[in-house]
């Protein structure tokens, strides 16, 4: 029956005894519990969690509420090791490169602080980055004298050529470190990281990087983008339970980059970590299962394939400009649009409050609202909201 799967391996099981792709991706949808007359597309801000993870995070609350010291400091705490190992494998990383946090925000400040920086010394970022990869600098750059040299993003990117010119203007011999979203939270553009690496390496300047919006969008694989660290938080694509994120630091950069919270090792419980809900951590664990069982891959070609299908309507719309950039390298599951007229908090309001659709307001500068297409979403979401939005631009 579509959605009673209650585990992660009856999901499998269901998903291997489908037809067709159509009854795939129906199976996939029917596991998530919004309410019926929303249409979630904002997994950029939040994601959402379907019924196995939220089954088992709720199981996993009652099972270490019933002899709490035991569960807590006892073997069970052995199993959050093994949401790490599964964390490494999703980052392509290893063990000892991975850590477990709760959002994107915890780890980036913990690779702000953990970097030695002096008076003078430059941190090389871009005016595009979210407060919870910006704010880290900002802290750091006040306490030790350093400067923040932030890169004026175009709102239109057109190849990973410009990107890497841009980059490239900007550093300086007093650079240590730069710092850049993978995915862009206000445009969706995905930077050319292992391009970029091939600057930051042949400087010494560490490459650091807020994944916020990448996991569980794009088949990630850090040793592949040649990044010295990366956080994540796994409440957005991931589908993980809130409050849950991840992070990696390159193991050969792990003495440049010490964070006071990994002062006794990676492991998901230390002397220097504290006390963490075990709960959570497991679930964060099934969601990875989640993806598994669907296939990385597949997940991410899904989410560009709703996001190809809505640019082809919004390419073909008066009054707005799409700003994601058209090269499908440089996007994966994030549209944003920037309105010729009108005020996109009216627009996005209108659109949430008459029919539905939760969706971001972008950017100010750009008139802009920001659409996630996830894998709870589907072809008939993206044309109603593409023909909804045309009826309230006319
Ligand atoms: C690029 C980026 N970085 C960081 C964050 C902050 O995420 P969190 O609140 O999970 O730490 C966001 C949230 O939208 C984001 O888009």
């Amino acid at each position: 029956m579509l959605g009673s799967a209650r585990d992660v391996s009856e999901f499998q099981e269901t998903l291997a005894a489908v037809p067709d792709d159509d009854q795939f991706w129906k199976e996939v949808r029917a596991q998530f519990l919004m309410r019926p007359g929303l249409t979630h597309m904002n997994s950029a801000t939040i994601g959402a969690t379907p019924r196995p993870v939220v089954s088992a995070h709720t199981d996993l609350l009652w099972e270490t509420e019933s002899d709490p010291q035991n569960q807590v400091f006892g073997a069970p705490s052995q199993r959050m090791e093994g949401v790490r190992a599964k964390a490494a494998a999703f980052l392509g990383a290893t063990l000892e490169e991975t850590a477990l946090t709760q959002n994107t925000t915890e780890g980036m400040n913990a690779v702000a602080q953990g970097i030695d920086l002096r008076p003078g010394d430059e941190i090389l970022t871009t005016d595009h980055e979210h407060p919870g990869g910006s704010v880290c600098w900002e802290h750091v750059a006040r306490r030790v004298g350093a400067e923040i040299v932030r890169i004026p993003m175009p709102a239109q990117v057109d190849s990973a050529a410009q990107v890497l010119d841009l980059v490239a203007s900007y550093l300086t011999p007093k650079t240590r470190v730069c710092s850049f979203s993978h995915v862009s939270t206000i445009t969706g553009l995905v930077m050319p990281l292992a391009d970029i690496s091939e600057l930051t390496k042949a400087r010494d300047v560490l490459l650091v990087c807020d994944g916020a919006q990448a996991p569980g969008m794009l088949d990630v694989d850090v040793r592949a983008l040649r990044v010295d660290s990366y956080a994540s938080s796994s409440h957005k694509w991931m589908l993980a339970p809130k409050g849950t994120g991840l992070l990696y630091i390159r193991k050969d950069v792990q003495d440049r980059i010490r964070p006071m919270f990994l002062e006794s090792g990676f492991g998901a419980y230390t002397a220097s970590s504290g006390t963490r809900s075990i709960a959570t951590i497991l679930a964060h664990g099934v969601a990875m299962d989640f993806h598994d069982a669907i296939g990385r891959a597949k997940v991410a070609a899904r989410c560009s394939e709703l996001r190809v299908r809505l640019r082809g309507h919004l390419d073909e719309m008066e009054g707005l400009t799409v700003l994601t950039p058209r090269d499908e390298a440089l996007c994966g599951g994030i549209l944003t649009i920037s309105l010729d007229g009108g005020d996109y908090r009216e627009v996005r309001r209108v659109l949430l409050e008459d029919h539905g659709f939760m969706l971001k307001n972008g950017k100010a500068e750009y008139n802009a609202i920001r659409i996630s297409t996830h894998i709870f979403n589907n072809e008939d979401d993206v044309d109603r909201l593409a023909e909804t939005l045309g009826g309230v631009l006319a």
